[in-house]
C-alpha cells in the first residue's frame, strides 16, 4: 500500500469531507518563541493544536486524542496525546482505525496546556543519543466528565486555548532504560529519565499562515537524527500524500 492509497483508506475510515484534514481537522493556530535550556536565543514558532477525530463538526470531547504541531525555523515537531502508536506502518493504520472504531469516551481534557504530548519515535539527539520527545504542561489539568465536556460549545477545547494564553509547555526528552525497545513506537517505556530541553511560550492565536507550514515528520535541524523505526517515514509520505489531495 502506497502513500496514496493510505489517504483513500483513511479517508474512507474517517469519513472526512474532502477540503479537510483526514485526522486533525478542526485546529488552532498560535504564535509562540521556543528557548533551549539553559540560556539559548528565543527563536520564533508556530504551533497548531487539534484533535485527531471528528471534523470540524464534531466534538472536542469526543476526539480520541488531541495533537500539537510545531514549526520552529529548521524543525518540525509533531506530538499527540497518546505515549505510543497502534501500530508499527502506516499502511497498518487503515485496517486498524476500521476495525477499531473510536471508544466511548469516559473522560474529556479540560484544556489543551494541561496535558502531555509525545513524539512516539526516537529522534538521535547529538550528546543525548536517542531519546523520546515530549512537551509537559505546567499545570496538569484534571479530566473533565464527558457529560460535562459534551455540554459546552463544540469546539470548547478551542475557546478555552485563547482564554489560556499566553501559556508555556516544557520540552523533554526522555532517554531509554537499557530494556526499553527504542525503536519500537509500539513499546511504552519504562524509563523515568527526563531531560529538560526547553520551553515554548504560547502567545496568541493567529490565522492560519499563508501558505500553511507543510508539516513534515522528518523536517529536522543538524543535530537531530531521524527515527530508524518505519512508521516515521510512512508518515512523511502520507502527509504530504494528503496534502496533495486536499488541495
Ligand atoms: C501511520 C501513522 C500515521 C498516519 C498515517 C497519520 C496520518 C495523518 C494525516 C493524514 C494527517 C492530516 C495531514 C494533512 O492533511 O495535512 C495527520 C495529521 C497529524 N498527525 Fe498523523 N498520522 C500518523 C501518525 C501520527 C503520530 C505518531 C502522531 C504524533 C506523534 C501524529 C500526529 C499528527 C498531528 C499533530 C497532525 C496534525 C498536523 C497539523 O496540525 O497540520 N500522527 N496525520
Amino acid at each position: 500500500m502506497n502513500a496514496d492509497d493510505v489517504v483513500t483508506g483513511l479517508a474512507e475510515v474517517t469519513g472526512q469531507c474532502p477540503g479537510q484534514r483526514l485526522l486533525h481537522a478542526r485546529g488552532s493556530w498560535v504564535r509562540g518563541v521556543f528557548t533551549a535550556a539553559p540560556q539559548g536565543e528565543p527563536v520564533p514558532v508556530v504551533a497548531r493544536l487539534s484533535g485527531t477525530r471528528g471534523g470540524l463538526d464534531g466534538h472536542d470531547a469526543d476526539s480520541t486524542d488531541q495533537g500539537i504541531a510545531v514549526r520552529f525555523p529548521d524543525w518540525d515537531l509533531i506530538t499527540f496525546t497518546a505515549p505510543v502508536f497502534f501500530v508499527r506502518t502506516a499502511a497498518e493504520l487503515v485496517g486498524f482505525l476500521a476495525a477499531n472504531p473510536p471508544p466511548e469516551p469516559t473522560a474529556a481534557p479540560a484544556g489543551f496546556l494541561g496535558l502531555t504530548y509525545h513524539s512516539v519515535h526516537a529522534f538521535g539527539l547529538d550528546g543525548l543519543g536517542w531519546a523520546r520527545l515530549e512537551w509537559h504542561p505546567r499545570v496538569v489539568a484534571d479530566p473533565l466528565d464527558i457529560e460535562v465536556a459534551r455540554g459546552l460549545a463544540p469546539d470548547y477545547l478551542h475557546r478555552d486555548l485563547t482564554a489560556a494564553l499566553p501559556g508555556a509547555l516544557d520540552l523533554y526528552a526522555r532517554l531509554p532504560d537499557p530494556d526499553d525497545a527504542v525503536h519500537d513506537p509500539t513499546a511504552e517505556w519504562r524509563s523515568t529519565t527526563l531531560i529538560r530541553l526547553g520551553a515554548m511560550e504560547l502567545l496568541e492565536i493567529i490565522d492560519a499562515p499563508v501558505p500553511e507550514p507543510e508539516f513534515d515528520p522528518l523536517r529536522l535541524p543538524s543535530g537531530i537524527q531521524a527515527p530508524l523505526d518505519e512508521l516515521a517515514a510512512g508518515r512523511s509520505a502520507v502527509y504530504r500524500a494528503a496534502r496533495a489531495r486536499r488541495g
